[in-house]
């Protein structure tokens, strides 16, 4: 009796076991250098954080997308960042990433503001950009991390949402998604004459500009 209860419990034990997300093949950090398939444009399907009270800021997101470039010197990346806020306000600049390994810290200054943020990058679907981003306080503490999912479109097959989910639990993140348009913001690098400020009211009614 006791033997075939003994049993029973290992096989509930080892049959939930297996419906854990396999963590360690699902979260696989990128090492960042010249050949990571971070480079390009992309734009942001969905966000998830890992405490309350970072969802407010990511909530007021309406559309974000990104560019990242190398640059000639092999602990920088070049980044430029638009996010079209809800108010319909667009705000866009650009800012340098200092790499090392598999983390990334970059300095952004917003609206006179300036933020302080550590990355990281994991392997994704083809064609996604997997970031972990971690708000850092000015004493250098964690405020919190965001995790994003940024595809080439905006777009996203249902299977790949399921996996970033998955992903997102495997690195602790709450079961809590904001997801955005593909509203953009235009790229004001092309359209704009040069000394107007870059993150001035979005006025107008321009279609992103392509690469
Ligand atoms: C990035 O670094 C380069 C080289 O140091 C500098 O010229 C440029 O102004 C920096 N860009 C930003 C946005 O800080």
């Amino acid at each position: 009796m006791a033997a075939q209860l003994v049993v029973a419990l290992l096989a509930f034990i080892s049959l939930s076991v297996s419906s854990e997300p396999d963590c360690k093949e699902l979260v696989k950090p990128l090492v960042l250098d010249s050949h990571s398939p971070i480079y390009g444009k992309w734009v942001l399907h969905v966000g998830s954080w890992d405490k309350h009270d970072l969802k407010t800021d990511l909530q007021s997101v309406h559309s974000s997308w990104v560019e990242l470039s190398p640059t000639t010197d092999s602990g920088v990346i070049s980044l430029y960042w638009a996010d079209r806020l809800n108010e319909d306000k667009c705000l866009q600049d650009a800012a340098n990433v200092s790499i090392s390994g598999i983390t990334s810290h970059t300095t952004f200054i917003i609206n006179g503001h300036t933020s302080y943020h550590d990355g990281k990058y994991y392997e994704t679907c083809s064609d996604c950009l997997l970031s972990e981003d971690t708000t850092l306080l000015p004493d250098g503490k964690s405020k919190g991390r965001y995790l994003f999912l940024f595809t080439r479109t905006g777009a996203l097959e249902p299977p790949e949402l399921e996996t970033f989910k998955k992903q997102a639990e495997c690195l602790g993140f709450l079961p809590e998604y904001h997801f955005v348009s593909t509203d953009l913001c235009p790229d004001y690098r092309e359209s704009v004459s040069p000394g107007v400020r870059k993150t001035e009211e979005d006025q107008a009614e321009n279609e992103p500009a392509e690469n």
